[in-house]
């Protein structure tokens, strides 16, 4: 089965999050810019006229498509390398995928996932 990793993560833990993805061998992926909030509904700001309240803060979502085999190795990562301990280090969600089709040679399923030097082939790869 292939899955979809959706994380929101900070801004500023992405190019550690996308170094250790790429340190693992993950090689296809996107990334949004999105704008949202979790269970505090944002950040109140105090001025001196006041509070204000921003309730949609700035995340990275970063979307993978990859074999189930390799879920649990690629969040745990994710988990890791965009970790502060403190609120708002995100969230990730983790969907079923029916299909994928690459367009140029109309491979499906995991072959349209696989990669020169991926995740895979590295596993195989003697150490
Ligand atoms: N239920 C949800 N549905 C869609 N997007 C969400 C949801 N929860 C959080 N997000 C997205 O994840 C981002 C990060 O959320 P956040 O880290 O604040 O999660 P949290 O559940 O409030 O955890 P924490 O208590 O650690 O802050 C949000 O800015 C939003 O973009
Ligand atoms: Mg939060």
């Amino acid at each position: 089965m292939t899955k979809k990793i959706e994380a929101f993560i900070r801004e500023e833990k992405f190019e550690d999050v996308k170094k250790a993805l790429y340190d693992v061998g993950i090689v296809g992926m996107n990334v949004i810019e999105v704008h949202g909030h979790g269970r505090q509904g944002g950040v109140t700001l105090a001025w001196r006229t006041g509070t204000y309240k921003l309730d949609m803060l700035p995340r990275y979502q970063v979307n993978i498509v990859l074999s189930d085999h390799n879920l649990d190795k690629v969040l745990e990562t994710i988990q890791k390398a965009a970790f502060t301990g403190q609120q708002g280090d995100g969230i990730i969600f983790v969907y079923d995928v029916a299909d994928v089709i690459r367009i140029r040679t109309n491979e499906r399923g995991a072959d349209a996932l696989r990669y020169e030097d991926d995740i895979d082939e590295r596993l195989k790869k003697p150490k």
